[in-house]
């Protein structure tokens, strides 16, 4: 089937999402959203796909949320704009996922990856949650799976200050599973080719329990993020931050 905003492959057991927005750095929009979701209900519905590999068009994963597409946003606008039916979904994937990170995973992106069960990296690859600096912080899971990943005060770091870290740092601090140089796609690929071998009803079996333990914390948690982060788009420096990015200056925050 064709997508506006992703390219969508499934071959030999392993389905394919590559986020396709390339002269916005793979910018998640709302037609991904939507594009999206209906790709991960297709591959739950679909018996003969084993594992599935997330990897962005032309050297990046995705440069987080379109600031474009947000910024005018109201808080009930923002409520329907967050990832998070799509990012629970790709959680909720009975079968491994695994994300294909090279370039930018910034915001959005990161949280994309994030709700995959394994990282890999290439040595290039720049990860963070820019969102601070745009009068917003990361709102599609983040602020609960990334501490869950890494640990409570690394995860306040990164998203306090909102700066980007190199693969290595990222693989030092959990973020990433597995550098490789060059390309990630391979290697995601041969993962996923490997899980294709093994029982499908004992890896499914395994994967439901693992998450179960992992995430009921995390997700009694996300209603609370929602209301926030939506509310924030009732804020001036919301608007101040993402209008100062198209506009290309810097943001002057009044804490209004
Ligand atoms: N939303 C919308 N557009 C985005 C974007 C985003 N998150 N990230 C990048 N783009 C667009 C840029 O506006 C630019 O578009 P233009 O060519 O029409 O001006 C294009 O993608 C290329 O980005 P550019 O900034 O020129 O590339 P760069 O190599 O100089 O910088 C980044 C790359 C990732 C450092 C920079 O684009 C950036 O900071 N992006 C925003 C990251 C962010 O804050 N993400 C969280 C969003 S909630």
């Amino acid at each position: 089937m064709d997508y506006k905003t992703i390219k969508f492959i499934t071959d030999s057991h392993i389905a394919q999402i590559v986020l396709n927005r390339p002269a916005s750095l793979n910018a998640l929009n709302r037609d991904m959203w939507h594009d999206m979701l209906d790709a991960v209900k297709r591959t739950a519905a679909d018996d003969s796909v084993r594992a599935v590999v997330i990897s962005g068009a032309d050297g990046n994963f995705a440069a987080g949320g379109d600031i474009a597409d947000m910024v005018d946003l109201t808080p009930l606008e923002a409520a329907r704009f967050v990832f998070h039916p799509v990012f629970n979904a790709i959680e909720d994937l009975p079968v491994p996922v695994i994300a294909a990170v090279s370039g930018y995973a910034l915001g959005g992106g990161m949280e994309l990856a994030l709700a995959c069960d394994f990282r890999i990296f290439s040595e290039t690859a720049s990860a963070g949650f820019p969102e601070i600096n745009l009068g917003i912080f990361p709102g599609a899971g983040g602020t609960q799976r990334l501490p869950l990943l890494i640990g409570l005060s690394r995860a306040k770091e990164l998203i306090f200050t909102g700066q980007r870290i190199d693969a290595r740092k990222a693989l030092e601090w959990g973020l990433c599973d597995r550098l490789v140089a060059g390309d990630p796609l391979p290697a995601a690929l041969e993962m996923a080719a490997n899980f294709a071998k093994k029982s499908p009803v004992a890896l499914k079996a395994a994967k439901r329990v693992m998450n179960f333990g992992a995430i009921r914390g995390m997700r009694a948690s996300i209603p609370f993020e929602e209301e926030a982060w939506a509310g924030i788009f009732s804020s001036e420096d919301q608007k101040e931050g993402m209008r100062a990015f198209l506009e290309k200056r810097k943001p002057a925050f009044k804490g209004k």
